[in-house]
C-alpha cells in the first residue's frame, strides 16, 4: 500500500461510477483503485494474481469502499471478457478503464528473441486493447467513458536495454489517440499517462540501485514518484474535470523528461 494517503473519507467525485484498474494487485495499479474508490467508484480489481487482487479488494471494503477482485491475464481476451462481464453483472455499469498491468523484460535489443517483443506487446498493448474492447460497447451504450492507458515516459523518449518495452508503450500512445478520434463522438473520453521513476514493489525488488539513483539525480524534483501522485493523475483524468481533455498524454516525472 502506498506511503501517502491523501484521503481519508469516501468522498463523491466518482460517487456512482464503476472503475475497471488492470493490474491493481500492487504499485501504481493498486494505488489508482484505492483512490477510486476513496472517491466513492465501485473498483474492479483486476490482476492475475489472485492473492494480491483478493488483498486489494479487501482493503478497499475495509475503508467502507465497494470493490470486486476479479482474476484474469489481460493478454487473454476470454478471460478478460468474462471479467468484464462479472463486473458489469454486479455494478450495472463500467464508467472508467485503467488499462495499467505490465511487465519488463529487459535485454539488448539483438539478444532478445521475437518471443520476448510478443510477450511483453501482449501484455501491455494486447492487454488494453482486450479491456477497450471488453468495456468499449457498454461505454458507448453509456455514451460515457474515460479510459486511462498507462504508457510510460520511456515510451515518449526510449530506453536503452527495454525495447520491447518502449515499442509497447510508444504503441500505447498510438492506440490513445486513435481511440480518442475514434470514440469522442460516442462520449468516451481516452488519455495517457507517463509515469517516470515510481516506487513500487516492482522497481524496488528489481532496479539497480545506481540506476535509480542516477534517474533521481537527474529530476529536478530530486525523487521518486510515490505511486499515488500517479493515481493522483489517473484519477484527474478520469474525473469530470478533465471533460475536456482526450487524446492527451500526461507527464508524470517530477520533471526528468524536460
Ligand atoms: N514503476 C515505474 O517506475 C513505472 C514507470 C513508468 C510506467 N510504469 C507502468 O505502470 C504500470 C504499473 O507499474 P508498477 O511499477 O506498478 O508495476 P508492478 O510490477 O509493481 O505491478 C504490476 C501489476 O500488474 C499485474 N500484471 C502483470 N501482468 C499482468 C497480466 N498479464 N494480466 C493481469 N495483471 C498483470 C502484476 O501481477 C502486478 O500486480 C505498468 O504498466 C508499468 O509499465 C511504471
Amino acid at each position: 500500500m502506498s506511503r501517502r494517503q491523501p484521503y481519508d473519507a469516501i468522498s463523491a467525485l466518482f460517487t456512482g461510477k464503476v472503475a475497471l484498474v488492470t493490474g491493481a494487485g500492487q504499485g501504481i495499479g493498486q494505488a489508482t483503485a484505492v483512490r477510486l474508490a476513496r472517491e466513492g467508484a465501485a473498483v474492479g480489481v483486476l490482476d492475475r494474481n489472485e492473492r494480491t487482487a483478493e488483498a486489494t479488494s479487501g482493503a478497499i471494503q475495509k475503508m467502507g469502499g465497494r470493490s470486486r477482485a476479479l482474476v484474469a491475464d489481460v493478454a487473454d481476451a476470454a478471460a478478460v471478457s468474462r471479467a468484464v462481464e462479472r463486473l458489469y453483472a454486479e455494478f450495472g455499469r463500467i464508467d472508467v478503464l485503467v488499462n495499467n498491468a505490465g511487465f519488463d523484460r529487459p535485454g539488448g535489443f539483438l539478444k532478445l528473441e521475437p518471443d520476448d517483443f510478443q510477450a511483453v506487446w501482449s501484455v501491455h498493448l494486447l492487454g488494453a486493447v482486450n479491456c477497450c474492447k471488453a468495456c468499449g460497447s457498454i461505454m458507448m451504450d453509456q455514451q460515457d467513458g474515460r479510459i486511462i492507458n498507462v504508457s510510460s515516459i520511456y515510451g515518449r523518449v526510449g530506453s536503452k536495454g527495454e525495447s520491447p518495452y518502449c515499442a509497447a508503450k510508444a504503441g500505447l500512445i498510438g492506440l490513445t489517440k486513435s481511440l480518442a478520434r475514434e470514440w469522442g463522438a460516442r462520449g468516451i473520453r481516452v488519455n495517457a499517462v507517463l509515469p517516470g521513476l515510481t516506487d513500487t514493489p516492482t522497481i524496488q525488488e528489481f532496479m539497480l540501485p545506481k540506476y535509480r539513483d542516477m534517474i533521481v539525480r537527474e529530476t529536478p524534483l530530486g525523487r521518486s514518484a510515490d505511486p499515488a501522485e500517479i493515481a493522483a493523475a489517473i484519477t484527474f483524468l478520469a474525473s469530470d474535470d478533465a471533460s475536456f481533455i482526450t487524446g492527451a498524454t500526461l507527464e508524470v516525472t517530477g520533471g526528468w523528461s524536460l
